[in-house]
């Protein structure tokens, strides 16, 4: 009796023992299977290929990420993916844009997937084919078809617009032969160049941040070419840039109510994220946007770009010892300062807009209200350095409300210049 409770004891201890070994070893296997399985690579994908779908069938987790870029329902405080329209939340951006088409359409970004669409659809109706620079995966293709960057922006933007099918792709980021991330924008090359920095020569954490700052940028258009440029060559700073725009002697267009020469800033992400406590210790914007993930053996990069606030367990959590809740309270108070600030700065902008317009209106001429508007003009750079910059403040919370508080001093002395700026009333 005592031996068959033993035998049945090791039977059992046996079958265990088998049981657990045979699992690990399937487990095993099974991750070894995915992870070849990530690097495998089932087709050859040509060096300009712009169709996401055909890179998804080597790389499928990553273009399911991707796709994700197509969702677009959900709003941040200050983010998120919902284009609404900023005019109809913030009736004051009319008034600041006026004589620019930024006061009649001006949508809240939102994913990648969307920018051919968007960009087609926009009533700001582009017109040269520099337009297209940052906005679709067929860029690379036709770069090569036009010969020349030169070429490429001098197309009508209608003609590329007919021939492109694809928003932003893997071809954008990668080299399609060895995965490595790759600069495709001829722009972002030369303004560095021009700084004296050799690309070739970035570290892969540099890169991660460079893929990125081919496009989330400001930029303007060169001459009759339209030829794309990067206003770097003095630094990545407003200051930097404005003593740029001003030997230049550049400007986008003449505000219709002040007559003051005025830039229109674009979405400057990366020069304000390099004034900021992150790009100094060395964070790159992927480790943000693009964190890791893990799927099943394999850690991937979430391709799914979009406000970190809607995974600050995976963007932030990896670096901070915190809770999300503290976290999400962290970026929002320095989100609620800025947009405090950047709404007085505003108002004062309008201020000064009205007072100029008041002088020209009592008879005051050009040349007495040329200070006044130049003031107009330092101020409206730098609140829209903050305002179309994407992150309200938190890319570098306090360059953000440095640039702000210059631009509200600016807008109330551009004031005072136009009340000094009236002629001076005829003695009785
Ligand atoms: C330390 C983390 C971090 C890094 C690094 C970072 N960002 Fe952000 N970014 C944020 C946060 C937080 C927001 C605010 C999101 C919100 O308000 O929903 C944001 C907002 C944005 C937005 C707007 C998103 C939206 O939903 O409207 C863009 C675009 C963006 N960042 C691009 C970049 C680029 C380009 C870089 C690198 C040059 C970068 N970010 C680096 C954290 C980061
Ligand atoms: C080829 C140009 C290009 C490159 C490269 C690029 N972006 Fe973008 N990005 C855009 C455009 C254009 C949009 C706006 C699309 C729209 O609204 O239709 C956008 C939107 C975004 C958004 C807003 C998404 C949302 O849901 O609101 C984030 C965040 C972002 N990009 C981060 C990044 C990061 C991080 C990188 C680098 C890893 C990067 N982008 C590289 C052009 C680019
Ligand atoms: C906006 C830029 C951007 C686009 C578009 C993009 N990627 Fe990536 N991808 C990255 C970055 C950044 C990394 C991280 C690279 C690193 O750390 O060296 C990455 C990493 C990868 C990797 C390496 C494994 C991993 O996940 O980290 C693969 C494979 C990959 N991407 C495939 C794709 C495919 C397929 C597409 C198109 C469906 C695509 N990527 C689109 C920026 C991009
Ligand atoms: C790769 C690591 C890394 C990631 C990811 C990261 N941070 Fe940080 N963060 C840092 C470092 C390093 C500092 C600087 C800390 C210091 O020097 O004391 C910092 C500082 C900060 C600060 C203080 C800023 C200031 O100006 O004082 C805030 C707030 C912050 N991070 C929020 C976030 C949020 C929110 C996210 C996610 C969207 C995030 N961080 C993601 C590394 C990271």
């Amino acid at each position: 009796m005592r031996r068959i409770v033993l035998w049945g004891v090791l039977f059992v201890v046996i079958v265990g023992v088998t049981a657990g070994v045979t699992a690990l070893l399937v487990n095993i296997m099974e991750r070894k299977r995915e992870a070849e399985e990530a690097t495998r690579r089932l087709i050859e994908i040509a060096k300009t290929e712009p169709d996401p779908a055909v890179w998804g069938q080597n790389w499928p987790r990553q273009y399911a990420g991707y796709l994700r870029t197509q969702e677009s329902k959900e709003r941040t405080k200050y983010g998120g993916s919902v284009p609404y329209q900023k005019l109809d939340e913030n009736p004051r951006l009319k008034r600041l844009f006026a004589g620019n088409p930024f006061s009649v359409d001006y949508k809240e970004e939102r994913g990648h997937w969307w920018s051919l669409v968007d960009v087609k659809e926009t009533k700001r109706e582009p017109k040269a084919g520099t337009c297209m620079t940052c906005k679709s995966g067929n860029v690379s293709q036709f770069l090569e078809e036009a010969g020349s960057p030169a070429q490429f922006y001098a197309t009508p933007f209608a003609q590329w617009a007919a021939k492109a099918q694809h928003g932003i792709s893997c071809v954008d980021c990668h080299d399609a032969k060895t995965m490595n991330l790759r600069i495709s924008r001829p722009a972002f090359l030369e303004a560095m160049q021009r700084r004296g920095i050799d690309i070739s020569k970035a570290t892969r954490q540099e890169m991660r941040t460079f893929v990125c700052a081919q496009c989330h940028v400001e930029y303007y258009f060169r001459g009759e070419g339209k030829y794309l440029v990067f206003p770097w060559d003095k630094g990545f700073t407003i200051d930097d840039i404005e003593r740029f725009y001003d030997e230049y002697g550049f400007k986008d267009f003449v505000h219709a109510e002040s007559g003051a020469p005025i830039i229109k800033i674009q979405h400057p992400e990366f020069e304000l994220f390099t004034t900021g406590i992150h790009y100094q210790a060395g964070v790159s914007c992927a480790d943000c946007h693009m964190p890791y993930k893990r799927e099943g053996a394999i850690k991937i990069s979430d391709h799914w770009v979009r406000s970190p606030l809607f995974n600050i367990a995976g963007s932030c959590l990896t670096c901070h010892r915190a809770s999300e809740q503290e976290l999400r309270e962290r970026v929002e108070r320095i989100q609620d300062r800025t947009y405090k600030l950047m709404v007085r700065a505003e108002e004062a902008i309008i201020a000064a807009i009205d007072a100029i317009k008041a002088a020209k209106e009592a008879g005051a001429s050009d040349e007495a209200l040329h200070e006044a508007r130049l003031l107009h003009r330092r101020a409206q750079m730098r609140w829209d350095f903050i305002s179309a910059e994407n992150s309200m403040g938190f890319h570098s919370p306090q360059e953000a409300a440095r640039i702000l508080a210059e631009a509200i001093d600016y807008a109330r002395q551009a004031e005072l210049a136009a009340m000094r700026a009236w002629p001076a009333r005829p003695t009785q």
